[in-house]
């Protein structure tokens, strides 16, 4: 079966066999099939983190487990539980509709609530572990279902237990997340945001005048203003991390590249991949079937819509070599590849 509807880098890459699983039951009860057990496994949500680079060999399945549920705790706290399989965006919209606070920030990012945690998805100010109560997993040793919370989970920028020590040893079945119901905390200070509201017509000098609604709206602007719709052309997002470096490793690349941009983060600094991406040439350059970005040189694209996963990982493999070439920074892939 084709696996191109499930990956929104839109690469037709086929896996021997697939399944879809619409509850715990039945996912348990296919994992458990003797045939299964001799297969490798491939877990798919959204489909916004992976890059598919040949015939998956064995068993890709498909996590459909839906459904979400509240539960009040105080005036100003509710617990909001989401499956799986629910689309992340949609997932964001529902709370606000409901006027629940905290994911606001988060707006249209692409891929499923299930996977919301293995890379701590952040943006514009806000990563889930701010907002984040506990996951229930299953674990494929025992076929237990357990709880995580969040120090358990070992949150980092884009980064988490599922990626490192708990690499295919859980599948995410739901995820709580804490929001607030009547006074949101409103961060207006992500500079593009701050923008964005003003453009919008709204008086950011008290925060009190800012809705979490309206912080939503600016996210989408911003975020359809440079990042491609994956339904329209495929990609994964950000394709590679943001690289932190040493403050004395800044210091000297400032002496040769002076505008190099850097956000400070104890003995270390984070450097934007896209400006290094940007000078080294990239931005917009296309080879075969395969683009940086034209207005987010981070954001890898299937130009043509015919890339084939390799032509995609060789594509930035020349974007790493030429990065650290001229900056001697080795930039780190964010995207799966399978
Ligand atoms: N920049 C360039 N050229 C470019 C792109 C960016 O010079 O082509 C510079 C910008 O001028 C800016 C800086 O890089 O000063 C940061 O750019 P931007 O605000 O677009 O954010 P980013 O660091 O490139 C990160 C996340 C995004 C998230 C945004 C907003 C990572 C890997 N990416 O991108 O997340 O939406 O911040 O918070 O941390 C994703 O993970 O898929 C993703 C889109």
């Amino acid at each position: 079966i084709s696996l191109k509807p499930y990956n929104t880098f839109g690469v037709d890459v086929s896996a021997r066999y697939f399944a879809e699983v619409n509850s715990v039951e039945e996912l348990i009860e296919t994992l458990k099939f003797p045939k299964t057990q001799t297969l490798p496994l491939l877990f798919l949500g959204g489909g916004s983190n992976i890059l598919l680079t040949k015939t998956f060999d064995g068993l890709a399945i498909l996590l459909n487990l839906k459904g979400i549920k509240e539960e009040i705790i105080d005036d100003n706290l509710v617990l909001v539980t989401a499956k799986s399989g629910e689309n992340w965006h949609q997932f964001v919209m529902f709370c606000l509709d409901k006027n629940y606070g905290g994911l606001e920030n988060l707006s249209l990012i692409p891929g499923n609530v299930g996977t919301s945690p293995m890379q701590n998805i952040g943006a514009y100010g806000t990563e889930i572990k701010d907002i984040f109560e506990s996951c229930k997993v299953l674990n494929l040793d025992n076929f237990e279902i357990e709880t995580l919370n969040s120090e358990q989970c070992k949150f980092g920028y884009r980064d988490s237990v599922f990626k490192q020590e708990g690499k295919g040893k859980y599948v995410i079945l739901e995820v709580t997340f804490r929001l607030t119901t009547k006074v949101h905390r409103i961060d207006v200070e992500y500079g593009a945001i701050k923008s964005e509201l003003e453009n919008m017509g709204i008086d950011i000098s008290t925060p009190l005048n800012v809705t979490i609604q309206d912080i939503s709206k600016a996210v989408i602007s911003i975020r359809q203003s440079k990042l491609p719709d994956p339904k329209v052309i495929g990609n994964a997002g950000s394709f590679f991390k943001n690289p932190t470096i040493p403050v004395s490793q800044f210091e000297t690349l400032k002496q040769q590249f002076e505008n190099i941009p850097g956000y400070p983060n104890g003995v270390f600094v984070k450097v934007p991949a896209g400006w290094l991406i940007e000078q080294a040439g990239w931005k917009g350059k296309q080879i075969g079937n395969v683009a940086s970005n034209q207005l987010q040189a981070l954001v890898i694209i299937n130009a043509t819509g015919n890339a084939t996963g390799k032509e995609i990982f060789d594509f930035s493999t020349m974007i790493i070599d030429s990065v650290k070439e001229k900056y001697g920074i080795e930039l780190e892939r964010e995207v799966n590849i399978i």
